[in-house]
């Protein structure tokens, strides 16, 4: 679903944040993102949704090269990736509803696909009963869960999370965890970088550990450190 061949990212300040990266993730994986701070986690997302674009070697999604993709091909492979960041980042002025039905009204969807399938996505990530809500009236883990919908209400086959539960306690991290993962059970690749060991250590599943710029370990139901299982 996605492969990394030999990929190398600068940054237009010098920054090499990715050096000769090679990875591939299967569809339907489950894969945590794990390393120190400045290590590639983020650099290495914004890859797959072509954010940015490496100075050598080819990211893949989907059997797309992302390299040959022309300007106006970015929203179609936007469409196959939802993604979901530390900060929510919300439109505060919207209600819930109106946050995941914006994400599906840009794509061109009409009024009878987004009166199907933002219900459908809010009941999936548990926040249903907090449609008419804005998002200063929501907790942390309620405006995670809203973000998740929207990331998820165009029926991505991808779904990354830049340090999701970064800004939740730990009952909730756990939760909006478990969600992630019976997201994945319904068939979507999810990507997560992360600093929560605790999830991490919980769930057992890949673990790619980045140490500047480069993959230092990969595992399969590996731990956050390695070495440990
Ligand atoms: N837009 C940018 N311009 C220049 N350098 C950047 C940019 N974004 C990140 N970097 C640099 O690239 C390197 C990798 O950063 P990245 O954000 O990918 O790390 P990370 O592993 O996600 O860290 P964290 O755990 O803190 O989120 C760091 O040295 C960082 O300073
Ligand atoms: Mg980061």
């Amino acid at each position: 679903m996605i492969a990394f061949q030999d990929v190398s990212l600068v940054y237009p300040n010098g920054v090499h944040a990715l050096s000769h990266i090679d990875l591939t993730i299967g569809r339907g994986e489950f894969l945590f993102l794990v390393g120190s701070t400045g290590q590639g986690k983020s650099s290495l997302l914004k890859c797959v949704y072509r954010e940015v674009l490496p100075v050598s070697g080819e990211v893949t999604v989907d059997g797309r090269p992302l390299s040959a993709l022309r300007r106006g091909q970015v929203p179609f492979l936007r469409r196959k990736i939802g993604v979901v960041f530390q900060d929510f980042k919300l439109l505060h002025q919207k209600t819930v509803w109106e946050n995941v039905a914006y994400a599906l009204q840009v794509t061109g969807a009409g009024s009878r696909d987004v009166l199907r399938r933002v219900p459908r996505t809010l009941e999936l990530v548990g926040i249903a009963h907090k449609s008419k809500m804005f998002p200063y009236e929501l907790s942390g883990g309620e405006q995670q869960r809203t973000a998740i919908a929207r990331a998820l209400v165009n029926n991505p086959l991808i779904l990354l999370c830049d340090e999701p539960t970064g800004n939740l306690d730990p009952e909730t991290s756990s939760e909006i965890t478990a969600l992630l993962a019976r997201i994945n059970t319904k068939g979507t690749t999810v990507v997560v970088a992360t600093h929560n060991q605790a999830a991490v250590d919980r769930m057992r599943r890949r673990v790619v550990r980045m140490i500047n710029g480069r993959i230092a370990h990969d595992e399969e139901r590996g731990h956050y450190h390695i070495g440990l299982g």
